[in-house]
């Protein structure tokens, strides 16, 4: 199975947004990933709702909108309206993750739980059945460009074995320092959907690197 990948648009040139999400609707890519940041759960600030709808109107691919905020629950609804197909919250800033989970879902949305690098998979346990997708976090959230934390390998078996007991086909999302080293090790890991920022966009040809993501 050929892994779905994710262009991070947070390393596109937002000078010209437009051309590089036409770079991703022309090319082999599964999702548009966008990273919001409030500057208070993560150390930095990106874009929000507008940013988001804008996107959608020349998209022509899925918008995974990774949700790096405290309080998700209060904007949910705003980024459903803004045309995200799949949500992710990170389970660091959900003390109510079902409750948060079921919003998502009523939204007609997809619903998705990120875990920050320190945050054990096990904590999953009794909603993971309920999950569209799981974002293991392969750096600490906040900015582009780090440095792949190696422990994420083993955290991609353990959730692997984890969907497989409960025969769900919730997807596995690996996001940072994804490149063509890395990612070849995490889909032979059991992860279903690579996202990578920097290592497409800083490429001499984005295309032709979201290609050789897509058969590593
Ligand atoms: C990090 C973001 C990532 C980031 C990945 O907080 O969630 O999606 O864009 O960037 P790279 O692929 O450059 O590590
Ligand atoms: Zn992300």
């Amino acid at each position: 199975m050929k892994p779905l990948i994710a262009p991070s648009i947070l390393a596109a040139n937002f000078n010209s947004l437009g051309e590089d999400i036409r770079v991703i609707n022309h090319s082999e890519a599964d999702f548009v990933h966008c990273d919001v940041m409030d500057g208070v759960f993560v150390p930095n600030i990106s874009f929000g709702i507008p940013v988001v709808s804008h996107v959608k109107k020349i998209a022509e691919k899925p918008l995974d909108v990774h949700l790096m905020i405290v309080e998700p629950d209060k904007f949910i609804d705003d980024f459903a309206r803004a045309g995200a197909d799949y949500l992710t919250v990170h389970y660091e800033t959900c003390p109510h993750l079902h409750r948060t989970v079921n919003h998502i879902k009523e939204n007609g949305v997809k619903a998705s739980v990120c875990l920050n690098p320190h945050t054990p998979v096990a904590v999953l346990e009794d909603i993971i059945a309920e999950l569209d997708m799981v974002l293991l976090m392969s750096v600490n959230p906040g900015f582009g460009g780090q440095k792949f934390i190696p422990n994420t390998y083993k955290k991609v078996t353990q959730l692997r074995n984890m969907i497989d007991k409960t025969g769900s086909d919730c997807l596995i999302e690996v996001d940072g320092g994804v490149n063509f080293d890395t990612g070849k090790k995490l889909i032979e890991a059991g992860t279903d959907v690579l996202v990578a920022g920097s290592f497409v966009f800083n490429a001499d040809d984005p295309a032709g690197t979201i290609h050789q993501l897509k058969n590593l």
